[in-house]
């Protein structure tokens, strides 16, 4: 979604607010600007991608402060007057804003009442006005005083002609990191804008603000009381927000989850106990027995991989589990007990519809802990304790290795939650024993792509398809499908096996492949029976399962995966999927990181 990039320095400011801006494409955005302020404050905007905002930047823009931003339409539609920075009348205050202004109407009225003229649609726009009106002394005070107007969500960036040797940041909700380079300083919402420059970074909390000049920063919350903040370094390689060779950031993040799975088990193994190490829960073993249930919360493809923890959780630990929309939970009020572990999981720990569910969790007195990849987000930090995933950063929108990292996070999980009850010694060291061979059967799978992007061809051609799975083939079936509407724009919809014939089945003819995930299990003769039902219709099939399951004649195109532990086949059985909705999409041509309406982190609710 939205992106903020910000630069004072001693260089020109707009190649690297460009340069910035490029960095946050993944995020998703229809529009794109920059406002520099060099002899005077210029600002340059344009509906459409960053290249089209460069090509047509003048040369004029000189100036060694400014602000930047990637829109992604929410109030009013993506065209140049709507993209940000917005600025006042006079044009000395420029914004750029993430997050949504919930009381946006009523000030735009006030502001209007007093002979305000608003030029754009947006909710941001306020924000300039309400700068340039304050007539406090310093640019922090007449920040705080807007902001204290507002209600709703936001990460800004502020400049104003009258204070050239400062960018007034502030948090509530948006991400917002400082950066700090040598003799010039860096805004950013989202690291990898600005890792190439500094790894040295700030992050602002929320409610906090921050003044950013050449030389350093300082913190203070929004009644203005100074608050300490240090910067410290991120350990994190600047290459891995490069494509490198790869033609997508998907293909190379696909590629990279045998290596991404060994950093999750890394040092989390207990061999000789035949258990899970996970300091981070900040749970003894007294409070971990008193668990009772386990409620897992996340959005789209982290809630599919939710429903395949919960499924881990169940059968290793025997705790009654299940996951639900993180988007959904808090509107029906939910019931939240002291024997309940909530968990969230969140690539980015930034998805708002997660990060409202942890917030209501603890507002009612819940325990929650996070399973989340980017370290220090908002979601891990407001939870108890956690997980951290260890995938590397995640470029392309469709999630991959931070996923199958998500389902290895739930298996140490249920497996530490197990053995303090009645899993015993040499369960656990299967599941040990399992989980060790992952990250080499991940590469196997992967080594089949040739096969897979044939199948895939096949695929690509057909309007709607059905992705099937019974109980623990399920969840993998519903991500199977996610992939695959996400970045082909074919109709993909997932379905119990069973319920076919409830329903579905009506719909299945020649031009309506079905995929379907069988794993080798108790369940395996119903599926296959299910898709000699399929067959009968003369539906196409495409079949996920393991080698010497027996189709019983079935004509299909087969897909062996290797076998894991039974409770761990799901992770192995969803990375072909992820290989069909890659070739798919690429054999129609689309551009598979940056799929048409989507975002890398939904920012908004
Ligand atoms: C699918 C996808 C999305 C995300 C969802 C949650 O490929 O990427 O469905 O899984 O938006 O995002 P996070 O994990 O960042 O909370």
């Amino acid at each position: 979604m939205c992106g903020i990039v910000g630069y004072i320095g001693t260089q020109q400011a707009a190649p690297l607010l460009l340069e910035g801006l490029t960095r946050l494409e993944h995020r998703g955005y229809d529009s794109a600007g920059v406002a520099v302020l060099g002899s005077g404050l210029r600002v340059a905007k344009k509906a459409g991608r960053v290249r089209d905002l460069s090509a047509d930047l003048p040369k004029r823009f000189g100036g060694k402060i400014g602000i930047g931003h990637t829109r992604w339409a929410t109030h009013g539609p993506a065209n140049d007057v709507n993209a940000h920075p917005h600025v006042d009348a006079k044009g000395d205050v420029a914004v750029v804003h993430n997050g949504i202004i919930d009381n946006a109407a009523a000030l735009r009225e006030q502001l209007t009442d007093e002979g305000v003229e608003l030029v754009s649609d947006t909710d941001t726009e306020v924000l300039a006005h309400l700068v340039a009106r304050s007539t406090a002394e310093t640019l922090e005070e007449r920040v705080a005083e807007a902001l204290a107007a507002i209600e709703g969500t936001y990460g800004v960036a502020v400049l104003h002609a009258d204070f050239p040797d400062r960018i007034v940041v502030a948090r509530n909700g948006s991400p917002l990191i400082i950066g700090v380079g040598d003799k010039e300083m860096h805004v950013a919402s989202d690291l990898g804008a600005l890792v190439r420059y500094t790894t040295t970074v700030a992050h602002l909390d929320d409610g906090e603000m921050a003044t950013v000049t050449a030389t350093g920063f300082t913190t203070y919350r929004q009644d203005l009381t100074r608050v300490q903040r240090t910067a410290t370094q991120v350990d994190v390689d600047p290459a891995s927000y490069d494509a490198g060779e790869h033609e997508s950031f998907m293909r190379k993040e696909m590629l990279e989850q045998p290596a991404a799975a060994e950093r999750v088990l890394r040092g989390r193994l207990d061999e000789r106990f035949g258990t899970a190490h996970l300091g981070g829960l900040n749970m003894d073993a007294r409070e971990t027995r008193e668990i009772r249930r386990v409620k897992i919360l996340g959005c789209g493809s982290a809630y599919y991989v939710g429903q395949m923890g919960a499924s881990l959780v169940e059968e290793l630990a025997r705790i009654p589990a299940d996951a639900e929309a993180a988007s959904e939970f808090r509107y029906r009020n939910p019931i939240i007990e002291h024997d309940t572990l909530y968990v969230a999981v969140s690539q980015s720990g930034e998805t708002i519809d997660t990060l409202l569910a942890v917030q209501e969790i603890r507002r009612k007195g819940g325990r929650v802990i996070g399973l989340v990849n980017v370290v220090g987000s908002a979601i891990a930090r407001e939870c108890d304790g956690g997980i951290y995933l260890h995938a590397g950063p995640e470029v392309a929108v469709a999630s991959t290795k931070a996923l199958t990292n998500m389902f290895l996070g739930f298996a140490l999980l249920a497996l530490q939650l197990g053995r303090v009850r009645d899993l015993s010694i040499s369960e656990g060291k299967r599941l040990i024993d399992a989980l060790t061979a992952i990250p080499a059967q991940l590469q196997e799978v992967l080594d089949g792509e040739d096969r897979l992007a044939e199948i895939a061809t096949g695929l690509a051609q057909a309007e709607s398809l059905f992705f099937v799975g019974r109980v623990r083939g399920f969840p993998v079936a519903r991500e199977g499908a996610q992939k695959f509407k996400e970045i082909s724009y074919r109709h993909a919809e997932a379905y119990q096996t069973s319920e076919l014939k409830h329903g579905p089945l009506a719909l299945i003819s020649p031009e309506v492949p079905t995929v379907a995930v069988v794993p080798d299990d108790e369940l395996t003769e119903r599926n296959v029976g299910a898709l000699h039902e399929i067959a009968a219709r003369r539906g196409p099939l495409v079949v996920v399962t393991h080698p010497d399951v027996d189709l019983r004649g079935l004509d299909v195109q087969r897909i062996d995966v290797p076998r894991s532990a039974r409770e761990l086949d799901p992770i192995l059985l969803t990375i072909p999927l992820q290989l069909l909705a890659f070739h798919a999409a690429q054999v129609l041509g689309h551009d598979i990181d940056k799929p048409r309406n989507l975002a890398k982190s939904v920012t908004v609710e």
